[in-house]
């Protein structure tokens, strides 16, 4: 006997035909986001993906067998991945979606994959509390983490586990978006320059390799410096790179530097806070000394990139109290009364919505 299912379509409760509108296809990803995204995370920390990779396809009871799965929750996460397209069933077996395959080919998974583990074991946690941030106008989230510290990078060393995850995601994703600043930027005009919360140290290892005559000083809390110091040594270089433990909002910037850097980090605080740190830097540098924003950022007419508004619910949440990805004009204003002039901008368009902000004192 066999089974007839019917299809109809108008108890389909919503239809739209505007192609700019809102589609039923998308309302369902809004409204299923978060189980969307934990079929992605247990996808990756499964190795389903890495799996078809290197097997190009597989059937079910093999990819079932690789999986260590029982049959029950396999048959879940599979009808949650292949749904998704993130794997693509092909008659009786599965193999990566494209753009999956191509992360692998072009050495970019690891990237993309540290940065679903961040989202899975931080931000997911911190975001739970994005409306009760949004009434009391601060980042409620924090209180998913423990320890001491009004920011969520104090709290990290006392939550080790996740120290590595922040800065695994951190350092994978400086490292995508860095060759965008390193095409955009000159660097070898300056000779010293100091990086204003370097993190683990990805970025000036990257501009230090790509222009063998800059020195480079990284200013981060105390225990940030520790996880720099060691990747600096790692890279062996040590002698044009230094670490100054501090703490930018308390502490006096350091002189003697012709390019102060902002590397996501204009992106955590207030727009009033913003303007604090900037008229520090511009009081340090010698006239002619540029500072130089370099994160995501949003339109000025702030209705996307998407990815910019997605980003900033975690912004809002969890890091500390402000912060979002701001769009252009918002940095203009803060640098303007910080007192620099000559505002360059330079959108970078890549798959982040990452843009260069130089300006001069
Ligand atoms: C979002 S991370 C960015 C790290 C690095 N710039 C990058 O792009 O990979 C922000 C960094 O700022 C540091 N930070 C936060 N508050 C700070 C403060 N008050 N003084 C010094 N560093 C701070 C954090 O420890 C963290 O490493």
């Amino acid at each position: 006997m066999s089974l007839t299912i019917k299809s109809q379509s108008k108890t389909r409760p919503f239809i739209n035909t505007d192609s700019k509108d809102l589609s039923v296809e998308k309302l369902n990803l809004i409204l299923f986001g978060h189980a969307a995204f934990q079929y992605l995370y247990a996808g990756c920390k499964l190795r389903v993906f890495e799996i078809l990779f290197e097997s190009k396809k597989l059937t079910k009871e093999k990819l079932v067998e690789v999986m260590e799965l029982q049959p029950y929750p396999a048959k879940v996460l599979l009808l949650g991945l292949s749904s998704l397209n993130l794997i693509i069933k092909e008659g009786d077996t599965y193999r990566n979606a494209d753009v999956i395959d191509s992360m692998f080919q072009q050495k970019n998974w690891k990237i993309f994959y540290d940065t679903v583990l961040f989202e899975g074991e931080i931000v997911y946690k911190g975001q739970i509390d994005f409306l009760a941030s949004l009434h009391q106008n601060r980042n409620v989230g924090l209180r998913r983490f423990n320890g001491d510290g009004d920011t969520l990078y104090k709290r990290l060393s006392q939550n080790p586990g996740l120290q590595s995850v922040f800065y695994n995601y951190m350092g994978s994703w400086s490292k995508l978006s860095n060759p965008l600043l390193i095409d955009s930027v000159d660097f070898s005009q300056f000779g010293k320059v100091l990086d204003v919360g370097g993190g683990d140290a990805t970025n000036a290892i990257d501009i230090a390799e790509a222009n063998a005559t800059v020195k480079i000083t990284l200013l981060d809390i105390p225990d940030t410096c520790e996880i720099a110091e060691a990747n600096i040594a790692k890279y062996e270089l040590s002698s044009r790179i230094d670490v100054k433990p501090g703490n930018f909002f308390k502490d006096q910037f350091p002189k003697g530097y012709d390019c102060i850097l902002f590397i996501h980090q204009l992106v955590i605080w207030t727009l009033e806070e913003n303007t604090e740190v900037l008229t520090k830097a511009y009081h340090a540098l010698e006239p002619g000394g540029k500072v130089i924003i370099f994160s995501s950022i949003s339109s000025d007419s702030e209705d996307g990139p998407l990815m910019a508004a997605l980003d900033s619910v975690y912004f809002m949440s969890l890091p500390a109290d402000g912060g979002m990805i701001y769009p252009w004009k918002d940095y203009k204003t803060c640098l303007l009364k910080a007192g620099f002039s000559k505002i360059e901008y330079i959108d970078c368009q890549g798959w982040t919505p990452h843009g260069v902000i130089i300006a001069e004192k």
